[in-house]
């Protein structure tokens, strides 16, 4: 019997019955593709009439031993993977094309090797002997890591049966293509079919997968995001071109912390880790200037200090501009709503630009009082004190939230040579000796003794 087509949607991974101009799952238009479905493929055992093998039970008591990991010694990426590389773990990492995913796992392949684990590096895109050039070039062509090129799943499946290296890596996912699936490389059937074997094949011999996927201009994974939710974690290479930093992040992690960041700089010999991404951040900031605010952050285990730069300028337009880059649209929204509301202090008429320098992107609520003090101070032209930080999450009502880990962001803070804080404080004010912390009441009555308006 034919079986009936089936559609997926190549932003989300919903499955449909029919063909449809949009996807009812995630609202994207012209996302859904014929699929052919997995069953036919390799990748699901047929039920049919075969019986199955009872499986081994355990109890929830059962102490299991720490899985072995391997450090590969750029500590920046042993740190976003929590602690090194899980033996037999399934990884993804994903960014826009060009932002330096080779360049990185070219890399990390060639640290992981000199430690002695047996790597394999496979590069579906570039041919053998670019990748040998840029592994000349970086100074790495004498670590022992295997290379090879190829697309063809059941090739790169029966290389790693015989070689079984410990770790392999696979740039990138997209070009992979599959015999068992009728549909073309790239597509979502074809990438869900590779990931699904690769990592299936990562937990049954141990060997550790990193899958590189490209990302699409709206932030998704290519064709499937069912990708993320194969692999054990999901790391994300960031960072503006024209900028030479990148953020590794970890938005999914099975062995560590998620939004763990390790901070790189792109420069012509590869990438180099950035030991103290505060001074990177800050670096290149002058005379304290209206409009510009440090903002003492954590992302993921570390405090890290960041510039907030606004822009206030008066607008002929009608609907007034509202521009963020490296922060929320939302929750800018949202805080000239507080401040126009609480503090009397409107917006109509003025166009809003709003910057997290560096390329950083901010996920923190605790940036809402920088974010308020930046606006504020470009609005009314008035730089804040010299050597000041600020932090603390703003409430719908005016009220103002202490952040977590003040103590934390306080340290970083002195250590960069600031000796003011304005942050709101639960209970005991943490007081720190080299640092003066001003603890505002609320929104108000910070607007009114920072800038004498309100
Ligand atoms: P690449 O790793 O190929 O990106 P991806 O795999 O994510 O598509 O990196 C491409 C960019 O990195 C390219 O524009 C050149 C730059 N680059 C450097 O600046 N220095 C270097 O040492 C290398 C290898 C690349
Ligand atoms: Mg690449």
């Amino acid at each position: 019997m034919a079986k009936s087509p089936s559609f997926s949607c190549s932003a989300c991974g919903a499955v449909h019955s029919k063909w449809s101009g949009r996807c009812e799952a995630c609202g994207e238009w012209n996302t859904i593709v014929e699929d052919t479905p997995l069953s036919a493929g390799p990748a699901t055992a047929s039920l049919g009439s075969k019986r199955g093998r009872a499986l081994p039970l355990t109890d929830l008591n059962t102490r299991a031993a720490p899985p072995p990991r391997t450090m590969s010694g750029i500590e920046e990426l042993d740190r976003v993977l929590g602690g090194g590389l899980v033996d037999g773990s399934a990884i993804l990492v994903g960014g826009d094309p060009g932002i330096g995913k080779s360049t990185l796992l070219l890399q990390a392949t060639a640290h992981f090797a000199s430690q002695g684990l047996g790597t394999l590096y496979i590069s579906g895109e570039e041919a053998v002997a670019q990748v040998q050039m840029r592994a000349r070039r970086l100074g790495l062509a004498e670590a022992p890591v295997q290379l090879a090129a190829a697309t063809d799943l059941r090739d790169i499946l029966t290389t790693l049966d015989e070689v079984k290296p410990r770790l392999a890596v696979i740039d990138s996912i997209q070009t992979l293509w599959s015999d068992q699936v009728g549909s073309a490389p790239g597509s979502v059937s074809q990438v869900r079919a590779a990931a699904h074997e690769l990592t299936a094949f990562a937990k049954r011999r141990g060997v550790s997968v990193i899958l590189v996927g490209h990302v699409t201009k709206d932030g998704q994974i290519a064709g499937p995001r069912v990708v993320e939710h194969m692999v054990d974690t999901v790391l994300y290479f960031e960072g503006e071109r024209a900028h030479q930093f990148r953020i590794l992040r970890a938005v999914k992690n099975r062995f560590g912390p998620a939004d763990e960041i390790g901070v790189f700089e792109m420069t012509g010999r590869g990438l180099e880790e950035v030991r103290n991404p505060s001074a990177l951040f800050l670096s290149g900031r002058g005379q304290p200037a209206a409009g510009s605010v440090v903002f003492a952050g954590i992302e993921g285990t570390r405090p890290v200090l960041v510039e907030l730069q606004a822009l206030v300028a008066p607008t002929p337009q009608a609907q007034p501009r509202r521009t963020v880059v490296g922060w929320d649209g939302g929750r800018l929204a949202m805080i000239l709503a507080v401040l126009e509301a609480r503090c009397g202090i409107p917006f109509t008429g003025l166009d809003v630009y709003l910057n997290v320098a560096g390329g950083l992107k901010i996920s923190e609520p605790a940036a809402d009082l920088a974010v308020a003090a930046a606006l504020l101070s470009a609005r009314e032209d008035v730089a804040l004190p010299a050597e000041t930080v600020v932090f603390g999450e703003i409430s719908l009502s005016g009220a103002l939230r202490p952040a977590s880990q003040t103590e934390n962001r306080l340290k970083e803070a002195r250590k960069l040579g600031f000796s003011q804080a304005i942050a709101p404080s639960a209970g005991k004010t943490p007081l720190d000796g080299a640092i003066t912390v001003t603890v505002p009441a609320d929104l108000a009555s910070f607007v009114g003794e920072t800038f004498g308006a309100g």
